[in-house]
C-alpha cells in the first residue's frame, strides 16, 4: 500500500513539473528584474563602478577612458537594452565583445545588480522610464517563451 502511495505521489509530482515546464518559460518570473534603483544599491554600485568599470568606460556620463568603450549615460546606447541583458553581458561579456571583460567570478550577482542600478540612476528620467518599460516587456516575454 505504502509503495503505491509513493508511486502515485511521484507520478503527480512528475505531471505537475511537466505541466509547469511545458512552455519552457519561468512562470514565476525573476524578482531581480527590472532592477530597482534604491539608494543602498546606488551607493554600493558607485563604489563598484569606480573600481571596476571607470578605467575603460570613464564616468557614466562620459567621456570614456578608452576610445572603444561605450559611454553608459543618457547619451549612450546602454539604456536601449533591458536589465536582464545588461546583467548577463556584465557577467559573461556582450556578444562579439573585444575588450569588455567578463565579471563572473570577479563580482557577485548582487554587486552586478548594484553597479547597474548606479548606471541606471544616472539616466534622464524619461530614458529611465522607457528602459524600465522595455525591461518589464522583456521579462514578460521570458515568462511566455523561456530564455532559449
Ligand atoms: C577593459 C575595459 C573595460 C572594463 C574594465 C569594463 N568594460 Fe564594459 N565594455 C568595454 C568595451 C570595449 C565594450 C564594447 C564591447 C567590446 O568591444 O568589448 C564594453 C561594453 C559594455 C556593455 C555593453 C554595451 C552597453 O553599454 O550596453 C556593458 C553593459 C558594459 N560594458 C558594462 C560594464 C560594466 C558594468 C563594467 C564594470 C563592472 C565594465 N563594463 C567594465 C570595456 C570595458
Amino acid at each position: 500500500m505504502r509503495k503505491i502511495i509513493i508511486g502515485i505521489s511521484l507520478l503527480v509530482i512528475a505531471v505537475v513539473v511537466g505541466a509547469c515546464g511545458s512552455n519552457g518559460g519561468d512562470s514565476e518570473g525573476d524578482a531581480r528584474f527590472p532592477i530597482e534603483i534604491t539608494s543602498e544599491r546606488v551607493e554600493s554600485g558607485a563604489a563598484i563602478y569606480a573600481v571596476n568599470c571607470a578605467s575603460c568606460h570613464g564616468p557614466v556620463n562620459g567621456p570614456p577612458a578608452i576610445g572603444i568603450a561605450p559611454v553608459h549615460g543618457s547619451a549612450g546606447h546602454t539604456w536601449h537594452h533591458p536589465d536582464r541583458l545588461l546583467f548577463d553581458w556584465t557577467l559573461d561579456r556582450p556578444p562579439l565583445a573585444t575588450f569588455m571583460p567578463a565579471f563572473r567570478g570577479q563580482l557577485t550577482e548582487e554587486e552586478v545588480l548594484d553597479v547597474l542600478a548606479y548606471i541606471k540612476s544616472n539616466w534622464d528620467s524619461d530614458k529611465q522610464q522607457q528602459q524600465r518599460e522595455g525591461s518589464v516587456q522583456y521579462e514578460a516575454q521570458i515568462i511566455e517563451f523561456g530564455t532559449e
